[in-house]
């Protein structure tokens, strides 16, 4: 599903992010991205989502090599990939509700059906009785969640998360990758790039390391997943995803659309 060939990212100020980086990551797997600050997690992110372009080397996704697309077809990627960027990326004139409805909005689904799934959404992550606040005046863990629901609404094939537990508390860090694990049960594909050590330790999942740019170990899941406890402040509400069709738009199907469009 995700395949990076000797994929080298320098920046325009000569600055070697990324160096002959090679891995896959195959429909539905659940992998985390490690290594210390600077190694190349958000590069590596942002080069998915033809935010950055690959300096050499290549990077298909759902069997298309994104980095020849046109930039009039990256739209088309990126529907199919939703993103949890380490700085949320909100939008401050709008609500909690409209950040996350925008999405749907823009896809020409009913009112009526951005408000189910929006609703049922928040609901979830426990952040219905904000719906109508501004970003600016939540705090940090509940722009993440925000910024997880937004990411999570249109059913993408692929999740991308930045540090997705990077601003919370450590029971609501535990209930968000509970989230992620069931939206990965379904059929999603996710990539949580992370620091947190702890957080990798406990789940026993597919570790990639990066340090200083390149692939330095490739730590299979060691099949112990951790116990999913949930503390009684710390649930996650009644199956957010419950008619989720996730699972069924994740495979290669999913970016058929972006073949059209490009050149
Ligand atoms: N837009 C940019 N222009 C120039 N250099 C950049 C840019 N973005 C990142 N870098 C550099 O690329 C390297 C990798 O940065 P990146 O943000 O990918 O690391 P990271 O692993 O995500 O770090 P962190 O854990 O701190 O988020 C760093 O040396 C960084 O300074
Ligand atoms: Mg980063």
């Amino acid at each position: 599903m995700i395949q990076l060939y000797h994929v080298h990212k320098r920046y325009p100020n000569g600055c070697d992010a990324l160096s002959d980086v090679t891995m896959r990551v195959r429909e539905g797997e659940f992998v985390f991205l490690t290594g210390p600050s600077g190694a190349g997690k958000s590069t590596l992110l942002h080069l998915l989502l033809v935010m950055e372009r690959v300096t050499d080397g290549q990077i298909l996704i759902g069997g298309r090599n994104i980095h020849v697309l046109r930039d009039a077809s990256v739209p088309y990627l990126r529907r199919n990939i939703g993103v949890v960027f380490q700085d949320f990326r909100l939008i401050g004139r709008r609500t909690v509700f409209d950040n996350v409805a925008i999405a749907l909005e823009i896809m020409g689904l009913t009112r009526k059906e951005v408000e189910r799934r929006v609703g049922q959404l928040l609901d979830g992550l426990r952040l219905t009785h904000r719906a109508g606040a501004y970003p600016g005046d939540l705090s940090g863990g509940e722009q993440q969640r925000v910024a997880i629901a937004r990411a999570l609404v249109n059913e993408p094939a692929i999740l991308l998360c930045d540090e997705p537990t990077g601003n919370l508390d450590p029971d609501l860090g535990h209930d968000i990758m509970n989230l992620l694990l069931d939206v990965n049960r379904r059929g999603t594909t996710v990539v949580v790039a992370t620091h947190d050590a702890g957080l990798i330790e406990r789940y026993g999942l597919r570790t990639l390391v990066l340090a200083r740019g390149t692939l330095v170990e490739d730590r299979p899941r060691s099949g112990r997943l951790a116990p999913i406890e949930r503390g009684p402040a710390a649930a996650v509400g009644p199956d957010p995803l419950a008619t989720s069709t996730a699972a069924t738009s994740a495979g290669a199907a999913a970016f058929a659309d972006i073949a059209e469009e490009a050149p």
